[in-house]
């Protein structure tokens, strides 16, 4: 009897996420999105209905959860007790946070006003919540804190996504704040852009650029990184690079690396003496070099230089990718991580808020290869949600927020939505009834 109880108290401390989807992705080589986007140059993608084979069977608030992948970075930054290779770890964070977006040309469901998503997994010691605060302009919030009180992570997302002719490219607004609570320390940074191309015509694939500036609020440090645009022959493809300074712009470390493959960190020194000799051999590799695919006008294929980073001596590593699973490409190219994220597990549906993305027919259709069901049931609930809010106008009703209130962060000063606690309490009465 002992070893019986023994046994349901194991099952239930190792709780295996499922590690594929019930269904393979439909084809979309069939349809003509040309047809739909050409009258549509310049406008803003929110504004335009796109089939849904186009999707991927997540919503955006599922999507954002998949920056908590590599939650073992953060648990690092806190064990850590020099504070550079803290910044180190938490720039690696920053960085791991975005590689699921490699390869995913899916786009997730716009997430409904008023929609939840939780998620907690207790092998990597955090739990999260997120909720849509804003329809026009879509903003989702999000609040993930550590199980044993280790860190707090949050912030919103504006995903501003515009439709420029061959490609669609989606600008980073709102701010992310990472607090580790035992070293008093806040860091807060932005993501940055992310463009798909080849949209119409020739192979989708994803670009990230920009500058991501981490900023330790209290000394003022900072970790600069460069996501580098991929160039003409595809030099720069991926390639990320940064440095870390103190308040006196003293470089104390370089940080390079791919953000689809590894981080590395190095001394200062070591990496310009590494520069130099390589530039030397590079003036005679150069000249051999053809500037391929830069005459075809059709589409802005991804250049097929693939070198994986080259490890300057000295270097450490602070993060290497996972392998996807063997059936990720018939399954949106998700990671193991992304596959379990809409799994309805036997009894949840006892304890999960009935606003939660788990729930939403259109989704869960299309994630059982239901393709008409799916996209009917997402044409319901947007006609749902436009009958709510007329409904709300001829009332003069404002619709309120449930888990996240505005507020002004105290480390940035600006207005953020702010999570107002409460929701494992699981206290779901008045919930709005949005499918
Ligand atoms: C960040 O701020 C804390 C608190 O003042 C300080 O101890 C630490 O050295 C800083 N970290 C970095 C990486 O500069
Ligand atoms: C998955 O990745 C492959 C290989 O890069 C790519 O051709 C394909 O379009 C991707 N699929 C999706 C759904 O993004």
């Amino acid at each position: 009897m002992i070893m019986f109880k023994n046994q349901i108290i194991l099952l239930s401390l190792f709780f295996f996420p499922r590690t594929s989807l019930p269904a393979p992705m439909f084809s979309r080589n069939t349809i003509s999105v040309w047809s739909i986007l050409k009258k549509c140059i310049g406008l803003e993608l929110s504004k335009i209905t796109m089939p849904i084979v186009f999707n991927e069977p997540l919503s955006f608030l599922q999507r954002i959860t998949e920056y908590m992948e590599h939650t073992y970075l953060i648990n690092r930054a806190c064990s850590l007790s020099d504070s550079v290779e803290r910044m180190q770890a938490v720039a690696a964070f920053a960085v791991s946070a975005v590689a699921s977006q490699w390869d995913r040309t899916g786009k997730p469901f716009n997430p409904l006003l008023g929609e939840t998503y939780e998620l907690t997994r207790e092998d990597q010691g955090f739990r999260l919540v997120s909720e849509q605060v804003s329809h026009h302009p879509p903003v989702s919030a999000f609040h993930a804190e550590s199980l044993i009180g280790d860190f707090v992570f949050h912030g919103s997302i504006y995903p501003k996504l515009k439709f420029w002719g061959k490609s669609v490219e989606a600008e980073p607004k709102g701010t992310i704040t990472l607090e580790l609570l035992k070293h008093g320390e806040v860091y807060t940074w932005s993501n940055p852009y992310c463009c798909v191309h080849n949209i119409i015509l020739g192979k989708l694939w994803i670009e990230q650029y920009g500058t991501v500036e981490i900023v330790n609020h209290s000394t003022g440090d900072k970790c600069v990184l460069t996501f580098k645009p991929c160039g003409m022959f595809g030099k720069e493809l991926h390639k990320v690079e940064g440095y870390i300074q103190d308040k006196s712009k003293k470089k104390l470390c370089v940080i390079y690396g791919k953000w689809t493959e590894c981080m590395w960190s190095v001394d200062p020194q070591a990496y310009e003496a590494h520069k130099k000799s390589e530039k030397k051999g590079d003036n005679k590799k150069q000249k051999n070099e053809e500037p391929n695919g830069a005459e075809n006008d059709d589409a802005d294929d991804m250049p097929e230089v693939q070198e994986t980073v080259s490890v300057v001596p000295g270097s450490t590593l602070l993060w290497r990718i996972d392998c996807r699973p063997a059936h990720s490409a018939a399954m949106y190219n998700f990671t193991n991580f992304a596959m379990s994220l809409n799994e309805l597990e036997p009894g949840m549906e006892a304890f999960l808020a009935p606003t939660d993305c788990r729930f939403r027919p259109d989704i869960r259709a299309m994630e059982n290869g239901n393709m008409d069901e799916a996209s009917k049931e997402k044409e319901r609930l947007e006609e749902k949600q436009r009958a709510a809010r007329k409904q709300r106008a001829k009332n003069d009703e404002e619709w309120s927020t449930r888990w996240f209130q505005m507020g002004t962060n105290p480390y940035t000063g600006s207005q953020e939505w702010i999570y107002s606690g409460g929701y494992f309490s699981r206290n779901y009465q008045d919930l709005p009834d949005i499918y």
